[in-house]
């Protein structure tokens, strides 16, 4: 096992009816931003019960924060916070809208330059607003953990970053908000958690154990559950099941002492911010071809993952059972409904060189657990996505 730290200081409160709980959680002289997206929020009730539980604050609205969130839209609210001088941020929605409140709450603080050099230049976030989520889609994880991407419309780019001051303060899980999710969204998100467990699980054996076997149990998880949340939608055990799974598997515990990849992630942004692909369709059509390219170099924990995770035929060889695990994980994805191929969403040959120079302005050119994945791979994986 690899060294490591682990700190993660997101309280979570968990479970249907607890947004209860906000008043007792929220600082009582605090000026309160409510944050939310395109309105889904209004049409389930959601915001009212906020505002009717938080009716002693002093409360202000800020909504239209749009899937990938943009530097354009959050730099609004950021004056908007300067000028009434809120000092409690309350993000309620999916990860697009607990991103944006994590790049609104380290920009507005930040008066040296344009907040957008805290995203391209990684420069140190070490003073934001105190914030916290109400989640309504499992899937990112950023309820639970520091980071944020922003796009930025005007130069097509989408961009991590992280710092030790975006951890929400808390975040309320509760299942019952999901219900309202459209079945895309909810299969979204499924694939989207798988994805960030294979970034941190499928890589070199270090002798984690531990780590491999948590990562194991979130697999098995959205495999057995995933499908039935789209059948089922109102399956509170269900649904509580993956929201916690999709909360594990990014909040820094099954990454810890472990080697990490990523490189499926940076090659989905630059697809998203070309093309405006769902962040999970980007990975459903990246994933499959990165391991088919990379199998060689991933075959110890391809083998792992057929066996445990696919319980694929011992008798099999060893290429055979890593064909099977790589078909079957596509086959997953296509079940969820989110299709695996560029074509399947009108994009052809001649978006592979646009992307290619996405990851090149960016810097993302050496991508994977050793840095192997450099363009000419990136390449070879597009082709095979096609
Ligand atoms: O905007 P509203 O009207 O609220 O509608 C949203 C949105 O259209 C809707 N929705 C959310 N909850 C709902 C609901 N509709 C009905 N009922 C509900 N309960 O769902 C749509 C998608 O929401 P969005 O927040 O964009 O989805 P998701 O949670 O998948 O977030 C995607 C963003 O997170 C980033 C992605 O790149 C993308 O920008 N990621 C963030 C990560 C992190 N911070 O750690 C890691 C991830 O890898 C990912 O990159
Ligand atoms: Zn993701």
């Amino acid at each position: 096992m690899q060294n490591f730290q682990f700190s993660n200081p997101t309280k979570i409160i968990f479970g249907k009816g607890e947004i209860k709980r906000l008043p007792k959680e929220i600082p009582s002289n605090s000026k309160v931003l409510v944050i939310y997206g395109g309105g889904s929020v209004k049409k389930t009730g959601l915001l009212e019960t906020i505002k009717e539980v938080l009716k002693d604050y002093q409360l202000g609205e800020f909504g239209g924060i749009e899937p990938n969130p943009t530097y354009e839209t959050l730099m609004k609210a950021v004056e908007l916070i300067r000028k009434e001088n809120y000092d409690f941020l309350l993000a309620v929605g999916g990860g697009s809208v607990i991103d944006g409140t994590k790049f609104i709450a380290a920009a507005v603080p930040f008066t040296q330059g344009d907040p957008w050099e805290l995203v391209e230049k990684h420069l140190p976030i070490d003073t934001a607003l105190p914030f916290a989520t109400v989640l309504t889609l499992p899937a990112t994880g950023s309820e639970m953990n520091n980071g944020a991407v922003i796009t930025r419309k005007a130069l097509q780019a989408k961009l991590p970053f992280f710092s030790p001051v975006t951890f929400p303060r808390f975040s309320i899980l509760d299942p019952i908000y999901t219900y309202t999710l459209p079945n895309k969204q909810i299969a979204n998100g499924v694939v989207d958690a798988f994805v960030h467990v294979m970034e941190q699980y499928l890589t070199y054996p270090v002798a984690g154990k531990v780590q491999d076997r948590f990562a194991e149990g979130l697999l098995l998880t959205l495999v057995e559950e995933g499908p039935i949340a789209l059948q089922d939608p109102e399956n509170y055990d269900v649904r509580a099941n993956i929201m916690w799974t999709a909360t594990l598997a990014l909040n820094g515990l099954i990454g810890s002492g472990v080697p990490q990849d990523w490189s499926t992630h940076m090659v989905g942004h630059e697809i998203t911010a070309l093309y405006g692909l769902d962040h999970a369709q980007t990975l459903a059509i990246v994933l499959p071809s990165m391991l088919e390219v990379m199998k060689e170099e991933k075959a110890a924990k391809l083998l792992q993952y057929s066996e445990r995770i696919w319980n694929i035929d011992i008798n099999l060889s060893p290429a055979e059972k890593i064909e099977l695990a790589i078909e079957k994980t596509r086959n997953f994805f296509e079940t969820m409904g989110v299709r695996t191929r560029l074509s399947d969403y009108g994009l052809g040959e001649e978006t592979i060189e646009k992307i290619i120079a996405g990851l090149k302005a960016h810097g993302m050119v050496k991508l994977g657990e050793k840095g192997t994945v450099t363009t000419e791979v990136v390449r070879q994986v597009l082709a095979l996505s096609l």
